[in-house]
């Protein structure tokens, strides 16, 4: 295990200034210690690790979504010629706009269940090219967009568990107000939909819609062509920083004011056909901070001078987005990297893996792939670079956090239609990453949730039971994960919110100890969503259970 150590600012999130706002009566009985204030981070020991899960998927997975119900939904776009997996009961697509095959009786979405590692083929009427999407407060995933016939499409999926039918449904009158090709979806403390850019578009638009339906956003209009995928998360004060190329604004979407514009982040563009990637970090303390994390992107020359393979960037940019005079620590990963994706470990840990050391994004445009990933953790500023995979994972992989805290990996396809010769031939194998608190070494420590509820409501105390092998030596975590989607190096709705939880108490005659916590303080800290709730013991998580968050 190698480590790497940077100096950036530390994190000063050590508060307790949630108690405040808690009715004295919980506060008596709670007697909370926010995780943040746990000052030296315990690592997991071990090692981690690879596994090759299926050998074809049938499809190219270029977006990927973690549903409540278990079974992760695998989509790729239409026109790229059948796949490698029939649709069910012979049925087939006759779609006189397809690009390449009008009449195509293979599958283009797929339901993957991590428990046996088998696929159910889904039928998608048009083309998902490069869409967008995120889940609703119910757990049902709206897929936005793509190309061709697909453009303005708004498509829904209602999962089911892994021996059930569920299936896409596509809407012919409930359209978007703007085509979509390359867009940002965010989830919002209403349970909407916030919907930015692409190419076609330097708009924003709601689903449902709302106004008059379609409204500029001056920050794409001045950047042209390296703005598609733009970075948005949604803060707990319910505003929404934007990250676009190299800039980036605060913005109230309610009113359509630009609060604050920040510094232009040092070095190389960040966004398609440059795409590093971004994540907010774990929100903690009184939710009153918030920061980004920008890393990876590819040079300004290198989409336009493809055979030059101009090397990836190797800087990350971590910046204070609710300080009024925000600026970019700027610091260095042991690995350059474009088109990696960043996943939000239940540590609070941040995991950058996939993607390519030389080129852009784009068909054939990028070499060297990044075979290693690297684990950044933000509480110390440092970075180990994980064991190696074998499988090239470039333009259209995937990547996404399981409730059992591996890692599943898919795609990677730099080719018009699926291609199994040369450099980087469609890739349908399926992988997951085991981090280093995955090794059984850890098990003596590992936390594991037995009971929790189904609902957890905002503002209001609930209790989780978890049993230990060992007694734990100081506070046991809980954290709450979104299910994301995620597709071209960036996960669009990715967040996690650590809550102020008790001491252990233990429950006795049973090598169990009862955790009390309050939900997140308000649907601008936690829209309402189904959540991956995770016990942290040591800096060892359990396996996590779905709760959903709502008022
Ligand atoms: C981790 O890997 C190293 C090198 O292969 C090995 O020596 C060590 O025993 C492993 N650790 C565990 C906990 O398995
Ligand atoms: C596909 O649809 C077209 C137009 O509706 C129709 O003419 C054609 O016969 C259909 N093809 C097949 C194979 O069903
Ligand atoms: C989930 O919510 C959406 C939007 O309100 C609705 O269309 C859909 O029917 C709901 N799904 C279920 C399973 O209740
Ligand atoms: C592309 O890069 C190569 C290598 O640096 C250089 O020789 C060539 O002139 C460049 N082409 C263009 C069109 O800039
Ligand atoms: C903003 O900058 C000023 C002057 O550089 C400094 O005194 C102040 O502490 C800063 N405020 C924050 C919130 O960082
Ligand atoms: C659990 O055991 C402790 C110590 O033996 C005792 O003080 C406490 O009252 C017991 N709690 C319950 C709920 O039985």
């Amino acid at each position: 295990m190698e480590v790497c150590s940077h100096v950036v600012q530390r994190r000063l999130a050590c508060t307790q200034v949630l108690f405040l706002l808690l009715a004295p009566a919980i506060l008596l009985q709670l007697q909370l210690v926010g995780p943040s204030c746990v000052e030296a981070q315990s690592l997991a020991s071990g090692n981690a690790s690879w596994a090759l899960l299926l050998e074809n998927a049938g499809i190219a997975c270029m977006h990927m979504a973690v549903t409540y119900m278990g079974p992760v939904i695998f989509l790729d776009r239409t026109d790229i010629g059948p796949s490698q997996i029939a649709l069910p009961n012979g049925r087939c697509r006759n779609d006189s706009q397809d690009q390449t095959d009008t009449y195509d009786c293979s599958a283009h979405s797929v339901m993957f269940d991590p428990a046996t590692n088998t696929v159910r083929p889904l039928y998608i009427a048009t083309d998902t090219w490069c869409s967008s999407g995120q889940f609703l407060p119910n757990g049902t995933m709206l897929q936005t967009g793509g190309y061709n016939d697909g453009v303005q499409k708004i498509r829904w999926l209602s999962p089911c568990p892994a021996d059930g039918t569920c299936d896409w449904v596509e809407s012919d009158t409930n359209v978007l107000q703007a085509g979509r090709w390359y867009a940002t979806n965010q989830l919002l403390p209403d349970g909407s939909q916030f919907i930015l850019g692409g190419q076609y578009s330097n708009a924003y638009e709601f689903v449902p819609a709302n106004g008059a339906g379609l409204y500029n956003l001056e920050l794409l209009s001045s950047q042209g062509y390296f703005d598609w995928y733009p970075f948005v998360h949604l803060l707990p004060d319910g505003n929404l920083y934007i990250f676009a190329n190299r800039d980036s604004i605060l913005f109230d979407y309610q009113t359509g004011v630009v609060l604050q514009s920040y510094p232009t982040i040092p070095g190389e563009p960040r966004n398609y056909p440059c795409a590093g990637s971004s994540v907010l970090l774990a929100l903690d303390g009184d939710y009153t901070d918030a920061e980004v994390l920008v890393c990876g992107g590819a040079s300004i020359m290198a989409p336009g001078n493809v055979s030059a393979q101009y090397p990836a960037s190797q800087t990350c940019g971590q910046i204070v987005v609710t300080s009024p005079n925000a600026s970019w620590a700027m610091f260095e990963m042991p690995i350059r990297r474009n088109m990696g994706d960043m996943v939000m470990l239940p540590t609070s840990d941040i995991l950058i893996i996939n993607g390519a050391q030389n080129g852009a994004q784009g068909w054939d445009a990028a070499t060297n792939a990044a075979f290693n990933p690297v684990t950044y953790y933000p509480d110390t500023s440092t970075f180990v670079v994980e064991p190696a995979t074998t499988i090239a994972r470039v333009y259209h992989s995937t990547a996404s956090l399981l409730p059992d805290g591996r890692i599943l990996i898919a795609g990677s396809n730099c080719h018009l239609t699926y291609t199994f010769t040369g450099e980087f031939p469609t890739e349908l194998r399926v992988e997951a990453f085991s981090p280093e608190y995955l090794d059984p070494v850890n098990d003596p420590v590992r936390p594991q949730i037995t009971t929790a509820p189904e609902i957890v409501t905002y503002n209001s105390a609930f209790t989780v039971e978890i049993s230990l092998a060992t007694a734990p030596t100081g506070n046991i975590g809980l954290t709450l994960s979104s299910a994301p989607f995620t597709t071209h190096s960036y996960s669009q709705g990715q967040r996690q919110i650590k809550l102020p939880v008790t001491a252990p108490a233990p429950i006795n005659g049973t090598n169990a100890y009862s955790v009390s916590a309050i939900g997140p303080i308000s649907e601008t800290v936690a829209p309402p969503s189904y959540y991956m709730l995770f016990a942290i013991n040591n800096g060892v998580p359990s396996t996590g259970v779905w709760v959903n968050v709502q008022s």
